[in-house]
């Protein structure tokens, strides 16, 4: 049966770590691999990069963090949800680093210190502007000062997080990051921190003395641009090809109208292919107006819509055989389409993209 393909290849992660390496100089990363991964497949990526020298790893649920655990991985771990009863004993349990990011969270701390339990380590997530999880800066050093005196637990880390960094104007990213100088400064004679982080790949790539001594990357290591606002671009490749099984070939009239709608009609006669990848895969729905594929080195249009199994795809006069593959994204021999290039074409975030793949029934092959 055609299955999607996702080919994950390894060679070309552990090349981007170097690249990306090179760029952040001596901080360390931390590496993002929360929602599989960016849909990557999390074991595989995290088993490569741990061997490749990463000890430092984010996710955002604690289950996402126990299943990393029970597959080897020995590295810390640190999860973005915000705490809760639950999250707090498993994280004890499996030794996962945790985030203090609202003041009700002191009262975990102290509930289980008072009863002679451990407590998981943790950061500070102060929020500087991205108003989503996280201790309000204005109030931050008052609250991390009565946390660290009323349970007397030192902290492994701080850190906040850009909501601009990727985008054209800085201005507001580099807002933030003075205000997280400010709070730093505030505290720098009273707390150590282990950690200090506030880049993702965007900070990398564009705000100036943002590394502190850690990085958070994630969409940079899975050889993709987070926009296309970028100041320095480091020499990366995509590490995920997604690809699709033609099942047919038909030729067929001028005129023909193709799939729902009818709104594509061929322009002469043409071979018309059919490619058992939906949007049940991941397919992107929208990526049919101006969408097309790869195969052979060349690049033929997609015609009319994508359905929730199938895309046609007009191949004009050539001709591929029935049972091979098409590329939908990535970089196979001479064939390339960058996951970058759709998403802009359809509105779209290459994060948006690579989350949306369906395991369900596509096949993974790991390189
Ligand atoms: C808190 C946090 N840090 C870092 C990242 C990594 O971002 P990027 O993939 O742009 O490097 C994310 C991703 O969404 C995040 O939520």
């Amino acid at each position: 049966m055609a299955k999607p393909i996702i080919e994950i290849n390894l060679e070309r992660l552990k090349n981007n770590l170097s690249s990306i390496k090179k760029i952040i100089v001596k901080n360390s990363i931390l590496a993002v691999v929360k929602a599989d991964a960016y849909g990557h497949g999390v074991i595989p990526i995290a088993k490569t990069l741990e061997q490749s020298g990463i000890n430092f790893f984010a996710v955002f649920t604690i289950y996402e963090a126990i299943e990393l655990r029970r597959n080897g991985i020995t590295s810390d771990i640190i999860i973005f949800e915000r705490l809760s009863k639950e999250s707090f004993k498993l994280a004890i349990k499996y030794n996962i680093i945790v985030n203090v990011s609202w003041y009700s969270d002191l009262e975990l701390f102290k509930e289980n210190n008072s009863k002679n339990f451990n407590c998981p380590k943790y950061h500070f997530k102060i929020d500087t502007g991205m108003t989503r999880l996280g201790i309000p800066y204005k109030s931050s050093e008052k609250f991390i000062n009565n946390f660290i005196s009323s349970t007397n637990l030192v902290p492994d880390g701080i850190y906040t997080h850009l909501s601009t960094a990727d985008e054209g104007d800085l201005s507001f990213a580099i807002k933030q990051k003075n205000r997280f100088d400010k709070i730093l400064n505030s505290l720098k004679n009273k707390i150590n921190f282990k950690w200090i982080h506030l880049s993702n790949s965007g900070g990398v790539t564009n705000i100036d003395n943002s590394n502190y001594n850690l990085v958070r990357v994630g969409m940079l290591l899975y050889g993709a641009l987070p926009s296309d606002s970028l100041k320095i671009i480091p020499k990366i490749e995509p590490v995920m090809n997604f690809k699709g099984e033609i099942v047919l070939i038909r030729r067929v009239k001028k005129n023909t109208p193709i799939s729902y709608g009818g709104l594509y009609k061929t322009s002469k006669s043409s071979n018309i292919g059919v490619i058992q990848v939906g949007f049940a895969d991941g397919m992107p729905r929208e990526w049919f107006q101006r969408g097309y594929v790869s195969w052979n080195g060349k690049k033929y249009k997609i015609c009319g819509r994508i359905c929730m199994d199938q895309f046609m795809v007009n191949f004009l006069d050539d001709n591929p055989n029935e049972g091979e593959n098409v590329l939908i994204w990535g970089k196979e021999g001479n064939n390339y389409i960058s996951i970058e290039e759709i998403s802009k074409d359809i509105g779209l975030n290459p994060y948006n993209l690579f989350t949306a793949i369906s395991d369900k029934r596509a096949v993974r092959i790991i390189k």
